[in-house]
C-alpha cells in the first residue's frame, strides 16, 4: 500500500465520516474521553445502529463518568439490559469507579489496558481516539479491510500477526484516531462482507482482492 493511501483513507473520512453521537468530526475538537470509552464498550457486542440511542440515554443520565461512578449498581444494570452480557456492565462500573477516583482517564494504551474491562481492542481505540496516540486498532472490519487491500486470502484467525504488523505500517502519525475510525467506517459503509462497494474506496487503486476482480473472496471464511 502505498504511504499515501492513509492521507487518501483521512481525505475521504473528511467528507464521509459517518456522523455518530460518541464522535467528534473531522476538524472539531477532540471527543470526551468518557464518550468514547462508554461508545468503545457498547460497540464491542453490539451494532452501531444499536448503540446509537443506548448511548444517547446513557450520557444523558450520566453526564459524566463520575456521575456514573456514582450511580447504585441496580441502576445501570438496568439500563444496560440488552446490551450484552452483565460482566461488561460489572466491569463498566468498576471502571468508571476507578476512573473517578484517580480524577481522570489514563492517557495511554498501556494504562488504559489495565482498567476493567478494557480489552487490547478497547485499549487502543480509547487511546487513539481520544488521546491521539498511534496505537494499533484493529476490529474484524478493520482486518478484513487489510487483508483485502494486501490480498491475504487466509481466514482471519490465521493471519492475525501478519495484519497486525500491516496495520502498524498503515498507521499514520498524524491523526490516529480519525484514521482508525476510517479504517472502521470504511469496512462498515464499502468495504463489506459482501457485495463491496470498490466504486466508491478511497483505497481502490493498489487494493489486491479489487485487482483480483473477486474481492469478496478475501479473506477465506473460516477454516472448519
Ligand atoms: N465500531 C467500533 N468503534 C467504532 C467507531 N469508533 N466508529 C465506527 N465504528 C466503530
Amino acid at each position: 500500500m502505498p504511504a499515501s493511501a492513509a492521507e487518501q483513507l483521512l481525505d475521504h473520512y473528511d467528507c464521509h465520516a459517518r456522523s455518530l453521537p460518541w464522535r467528534s468530526m473531522p476538524g472539531d475538537a477532540p471527543p470526551e474521553p468518557y464518550h468514547v470509552w462508554l461508545s468503545e464498550v457498547m460497540l464491542q457486542q453490539t451494532t452501531v445502529a444499536t448503540v446509537k440511542p443506548r448511548f444517547r440515554r446513557f450520557i444523558e443520565r450520566w453526564p459524566t463518568v463520575e456521575a456514573l461512578a456514582a450511580a447504585p449498581d441496580e441502576e445501570v444494570l438496568h439500563e444496560w439490559a440488552g446490551l450484552g452480557y452483565y460482566a461488561r456492565a460489572r466491569n463498566l462500573i468498576a471502571c468508571a469507579r476507578t476512573v473517578a477516583a484517580r480524577g481522570d482517564f489514563p492517557r495511554t494504551e498501556s494504562e488504559l489496558r489495565k482498567l476493567p474491562g478494557l480489552g487490547d481492542y478497547t485499549a487502543a481505540a480509547v487511546a487513539a481516539i481520544a488521546f491521539g496516540e498511534r496505537a494499533i486498532v484493529v476490529d474484524t472490519n478493520v482486518a478484513r479491510v487489510i487483508a483485502r487491500v494486501y490480498g491475504l486470502r487466509k481466514p482471519l484467525a490465521e493471519a492475525r500477526k501478519e495484519i497486525r504488523e500491516l496495520a502498524d505500517r498503515m498507521t499514520p502519525d498524524r491523526r490516529p484516531g480519525d484514521f482508525a475510525q476510517a479504517m472502521m467506517d470504511l469496512g462498515a459503509t464499502i468495504c463489506r462482507p459482501r457485495n463491496p462497494g470498490c466504486g466508491n474506496c478511497p483505497l481502490a487503486s493498489g487494493c489486491m482482492a479489487r485487482d483480483s476482480g473477486t474481492p469478496e473472496s478475501f479473506p477465506a471464511p473460516k477454516a472448519k
